[in-house]
């Protein structure tokens, strides 16, 4: 029998084993170490990367970074997995999707590739900065540079840079993530959601070279004053400069800001932009320059705001009519691709949306940029969804710092007028304090901005209620009568009861319809049924007045592991369109119909429909 000091001893070393990863957990790569990257000319890193699953992280404990390339024959100790040779898979990609047994993996990966600064990357390096950024990665990134730890990111759905300059070395080195999606108590979100857990670099990766002085930031706006004539720039410069110019050419503006010790300064100025609007989708090229620095972005200039329980489009009154999407397709995973989001907004249009919500994490930012283009309103989500560890302050670091991320990334896109600080969470004291503190830091980074979250109704009470209402601009409901709740009597009953004195947008409603062979011809999960709730949602919702958007769940059927009876078989059919982004259920048209509608009531000009 060991003694207990023995057993205490042998305890403290199990628990001092399994503390590796802390070294590596530094979260070093956040909002604060974004550059700005439109108009910059990145070098592609996609491609084929070699490839390791590694669900014990023996990769950590053994330190494979650490192990230089050599020729198998030279090695003098064995190793469990060499990163410079064997499997390879494509980068940008879920690795779920590329093999049979890696479908339900979860845990750690190795993706590692050379960088030969004499090829492609070859150049002076003096004089310069070179930055690595990952456009996702699912959801804690390490990066490792000729076996130097570099900092890593957590957050599945934001991007990320890491700046390589002082660790470059002419000729081969060796870049290295290690890309962990295991589901654990302190993320966001947490262990349970109701989405597939895709793993891996799924967004581009990218090497941008900059000059010494790098534009670190820049938001550039129409002055939300009422007045639409009035921009304001924002403008974080890391380096020697001491001013930067904004371009506006067909605006005639060039103008100078001046930066503070800090790199940083804001400028605000007469013009009159042609205001943005999906009707009117009007964009501007726009310019900035520091030092021998430059970025460019294409950006529309609008006002959004809440009057009372309005929500309002440069002054006029908007009611968004929407559809939610999650950035999942039945191939490709969380991977999408510029094809895959002109159908999403083709099928939209078709819908006679205005509005997207963008469920429920940051999509891929090429969907705000077709989003301007193509005249769409978006409600952008950071994933604080269901429950999460509200009293965990690491937690909430996390939840803040993906916030950040994301409004950094999209704040110059006129498409986007809601940030969303989560979903479906439980009332209690702590999340009320957690999410107002995201909310409030929504605000504090972009006060042009609703913000909002989707809420449940208060059943206790049977109105919409919720003590985060005060603390947001918008109230998203998801109420599922005719579905989760049975009752149809009951959603009557709420809209009555309810005067949430805010502007409420159904962020989610819906029921699962499946298709084809096997599908139910009756009842719950039938195309009929789904069609039938569609039906009585938009006869009871049309007639409450504080109702001003609806995004129903979802466009298209879903991957989700927790969705296995008869007739899901691992998806959500909730969808209007089937899986293959291309069957379209009967619903489709109720609720097109209902749209057009209203969109030809406020085109009359008589308001509600
Ligand atoms: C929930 C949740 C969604 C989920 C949906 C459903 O409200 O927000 O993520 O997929 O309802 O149950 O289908």
């Amino acid at each position: 029998m060991l003694e207990r000091s023995a057993l205490a001893e042998n305890a403290l070393q199990a628990l001092h084993d399994e503390d590796y990863d802390r070294p590596f957990n530094t979260q070093s790569l956040n909002h604060e170490t974004m550059i700005f990257t439109g108009g910059r000319r990145g070098i592609s890193l996609d491609g084929d990367w070699n490839f390791c699953v590694d669900l014990l992280d023996t990769g950590l404990r053994q330190k494979w970074f650490s192990m230089l390339p050599m020729p198998a024959e030279e090695r003098a100790e064995p190793w469990d997995y060499d990163p410079y040779e064997g499997e390879t898979v494509p980068v940008p990609s879920c690795w779920q999707m590329l093999k049979e047994k890696w479908y339900f993996f979860e845990g750690s990966a190795w993706y590692t590739r050379p960088l030969d600064m004499d090829g492609e990357l070859a150049g002076d390096l003096a004089g310069k900065r070179r930055f690595l950024r990952v456009g996702a990665a699912q959801y804690d990134c390490k990066v490792f540079l000729n076996g130097e730890f570099l900092g890593n990111h957590y957050g599945g759905s934001t991007p990320f840079f890491c700046e390589l300059t002082d660790h470059l070395r002419p000729g081969r080195n060796w870049l290295m993530l290690m890309v962990n999606n295991a589901r654990t108590l302190d993320r966001v979100p947490m262990r349970n959601t109701d989405w597939f857990n895709y793993g891996g670099v799924y967004r581009e990766v990218e090497l941008y070279e900059t000059p010494e002085t790098v534009i670190r930031d820049l938001f550039v706006h129409l002055v939300p004053d009422g007045s639409y004539a009035r921009i304001r720039a924002e403008v974080t410069v890391d380096g020697d400069a001491s001013e930067a110019v904004l371009e506006i050419p067909e605006l005639g503006i060039r103008q100078a800001v001046a930066l503070d010790a800090d790199g940083r300064g804001a400028v605000t100025f007469a013009a009159l932009p042609d205001l943005w609007s999906p009707d009117n989708p009007k964009l501007y090229d726009v310019a900035l320059t520091a030092g021998e620095d430059r970025v460019e972005d294409r950006v529309g200039f609008r006002q959004v705001e809440r009057a009372g329980d309005e929500i309002r489009l440069n002054g006029k009154e908007l009611f968004l009519r929407g559809i939610s999407v999650h950035e999942d397709d039945r191939d490709t995973g969380k991977v999408t691709s510029e094809a895959d989001l002109r159908r999403r907004f083709e099928h939209a249009r078709a819908l006679n949306c205005n509005y997207l919500r963008l469920a429920h994490y940051p999509h891929h930012e090429m969907a705000a940029r077709l989003a301007d283009e193509l005249g769409f309103l978006l409600w952008e989500e950071i994933p604080v969804y269901w429950a999460v560890a509200f009293d965990n302050p690491a937690t909430y670091r996390d939840a803040r710092n993906q916030l950040i991320e994301l409004v950094k990334r999209d704040r110059n896109r006129a498409s986007v007028v809601i940030w969303s600080v989560g979903n479906e969470n439980p009332d209690t004291d702590a999340r009320l304090a957690f999410m107002k503190g995201l909310a409030d830091t929504a605000k504090e980074f972009d006060p042009t901005r609703l913000t909002s979250a989707a809420c449940l109704v208060n059943h206790a009470r049977n109105r919409i209620e919720d003590r985060l209402a005060e603390h947001i601009d918008v109230i998203g409901i998801n109420e599922y009568y005719g579905w989760y709740e049975e009752n149809f009597e009951d959603l009557v009953a709420i809209g009555r009861n309810s005067d949430p004195g805010k502007p409420v947008v159904i962020s989610e409603t819906g029921a699962d319809g499946a298709i084809g062979e096997g599908a139910p011809a009756r009842g719950l999960f039938s195309e009929t049924y789904m069609t039938e709730v569609y039906r009585r949602q938009i006869a009871t919702l049309r007639g409450l007045s504080y109702v001003k958007g609806m995004s129903p769940w979802i466009l298209y059927d879903f991957r989700v592991e927790r969705r296995q009876n008869i007739f899901q078989r691992g998806y959500n059919k909730k969808g209007l369109i089937a899986a293959d982004k291309t069957t379209v259920k009967e619903a489709f048209d109720v609720l097109a119909s209902y749209y057009a509608e209203r969109r030809e009531a406020e085109a009359a000009g008589e308001g509600d429909a």
